[in-house]
């Protein structure tokens, strides 16, 4: 059995989910729908954080309860994941009563163990980052660089954790697992803000804040919400400080963590010494994708150009996701940040999707059709030592080696590549010519060649493009499930002799976006 164990960072429920945060949850599900055709047990957990200081605030401001406000916001999170068939196993929220309880326990823990200490503390606290700051992180101006707002003094006797304690094991661990963070090049950051670590504030004073679990044996303070929020990605797998459950034994450590590159230092620095504190094992990679802008622009409420991304889904009149997640994934190369904007969207998917896939599939299954009925005679079937046949299983590997290092935008390019591939091989050898020149063999091994490439083309691009890729399979008259395709047992030939499709049943599987097709089949 191999399993594969993957976390999102959770989101905070202060307000709707935008195209940010789907960016995540859609690269975390790729990657899942990658993996699970590739290992037997395969774990996906999302969430919502839902206690601090900054839902409390957003509550009052409305005149509404933190847990009305969660309720609310909690349900447009998983109508939106829902939209964009994100496939979780478990969406976790902070407020389950399951989770607090082994909160209490692990910060009891931490406790006992003489790693969590009191004391008096003045500090400059960001609602946004939930987080003290050093004033040496802010801007000129004294504001947050993240939030640009100016933090609040907070003076009050808390928990600390001993961070420091941990400072050399988390060097030590960075510097001899070079898969631990991903991309690579984050390391040095965490390394660098590893030099002036300090202990840190691990509670907050019930008066400051009350929205959050309590400390157990003291519910004067109010256990800090990362420590909450961190510890859903071992209680969600029922983890206990005393008994840890068969899910927890089975799933954790975790393969690959995902996360936006703005909460580097909690996953990478606070997460692992809780983990060490904890004497757990730290999870294999944490991976850190970059930012999604808006025409170039950062997504904020008071810019007001945050959008939604059923925003997308309205403007383009989409029925599917598959779009949107795929234009999404190839935005931004790994790890870097990257723009959305209507006109590349559209752009990107009419020429990957509509034209390099759709539209070759759609004229090769209708030569199909006019040259031999549909048919698929058993000499027509070729070789895999043919080009293209090569170039498929080539692409599986590329495919797989960029997984493998958690390179989404750079396997879908590898897809994109064969496609054209695929493209060009047709415009060289003209099919329609050949059956002109009545030459019906090498036309047949043509069409055969292309029908097969797209088989493994769907199946390639299923994590990102589930539906597109199964309706690919039925005008294909395949029976198994794109998504359940195993690639490692992809080969060549597999499309039998018979007849595979007929004028009726042709169809396209993506339309171009605002073409004549399209607006028709907006106004049908
Ligand atoms: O940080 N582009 O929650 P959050 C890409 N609750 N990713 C973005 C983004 C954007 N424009 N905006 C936000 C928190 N994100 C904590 C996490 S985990 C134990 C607790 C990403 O709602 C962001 O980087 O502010 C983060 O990974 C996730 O969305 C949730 O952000
Ligand atoms: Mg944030």
């Amino acid at each position: 059995m191999t399993k594969f164990y993957l976390t999102t960072a959770i989101d905070y429920v202060n307000g709707a989910p935008h195209i940010g945060h789907a960016y995540e949850k859609i690269q975390a599900d790729v990657l899942v729908r990658h993996f699970r055709q590739r290992r037997d047990d395969v774990y996906f957990l999302t969430g919502t954080d839902e206690h601090g200081i900054k839902i409390q605030k957003t509550a009052a401001s409305r005149g509404i309860t933190p847990k009305e406000l969660c309720d609310e916001n909690a349900q447009k999170f998983k109508e939106a994941w829902a939209g964009l068939d994100i496939s979780y196993d478990k969406l976790i929220r902070t407020t389950d009563k399951d989770h607090e309880a082994i909160v209490q326990k692990i910060f009891q823990k931490l406790k006992d163990n003489g790693d969590i200490y009191k004391h008096s503390y003045t500090g400059l606290y960001c609602s946004g980052c939930e987080s003290f700051l050093n004033p040496r992180d802010l801007t000129e101006d004294g504001l947050c660089p993240d939030h640009l707002k100016k933090p609040e003094e907070v003076k009050e006797e808390n928990y600390f954790f001993k961070l420091s304690k941990y400072k050399d094991r988390i060097i030590e661990h960075i510097k001899n697992n070079p898969e631990f963070i991903q991309p690579e090049f984050r390391a040095n950051e965490v390394l660098n803000q590893l030099e002036h670590i300090e202990d840190i504030s691990v509670s907050r004073s019930k008066e400051s804040v009350n929205w959050g679990v309590p400390v157990a044996d003291d519910d004067s303070q109010i256990i800090y919400v990362w420590i909450d929020a961190l510890s859903n990605y071992i209680t969600a797998l029922g983890y206990d400080t005393e008994n840890p459950s068969e899910m927890f034994k089975r799933y954790w450590p975790a393969d690959v963590q995902v996360i936006g590159k703005d909460i580097m230092k909690f996953h990478a620095i606070y997460w692992p010494a809780f983990l060490m504190a904890l004497d757990l094992p730290l999870p294999k990679t944490i991976l850190a994708h970059g930012w999604i802008t808006i025409d170039q622009t950062k997504m904020s409420k008071s810019l007001g150009n945050v959008i939604a991304p059923k925003d997308v889904m309205e403007t383009f009149n989409l029925s599917q996701p598959d779009a949107f997640r795929y234009f999404m994934m190839v935005t931004a190369p790994s790890g870097k940040d990257g723009n959305y904007s209507d006109l590349d969207f559209k752009e990107r998917v009419n020429a990957d999707l509509a034209n390099n896939i759709g539209n070759l599939l759609n004229r090769t299954l209708n030569m199909q059709v006019k040259y031999f009925d549909g048919e698929i005679k058993p000499e027509f079937i070729t070789s895999s030592d043919n080009e293209i046949a090569k170039a498929a299983m080539q692409t599986v590997t590329l495919v797989k080696e960029r997984f493998d290092k958690y390179e989404v935008a750079e396997a879908a390019q590898e897809i994109v590549n064969f496609s054209n591939i695929v493209n060009k091989y047709v415009n060289d050898t003209a099919p329609w010519g050949l059956a002109k020149e009545g030459k019906m063999q090498e036309c047949a091994n043509v069409l055969y060649n292309v029908l097969e490439s797209m088989r493994f083309i769907a199946a390639m691009l299923a994590p990102y493009t589930p539906n597109i890729s199964q309706d690919i399979y039925e005008q294909l008259n395949r029976t198994e499930k794109a998504v359940d395709v195993k690639l490692d047992n992809l080969k060549w030939g597999e499309i039998p002799a018979g007849k595979i499709t007929e004028k009726e049943k042709i169809k396209p599987v993506f339309l171009r976006l605002d073409s004549e097709i399209a607006g028709a089949a907006k106004k049908a």
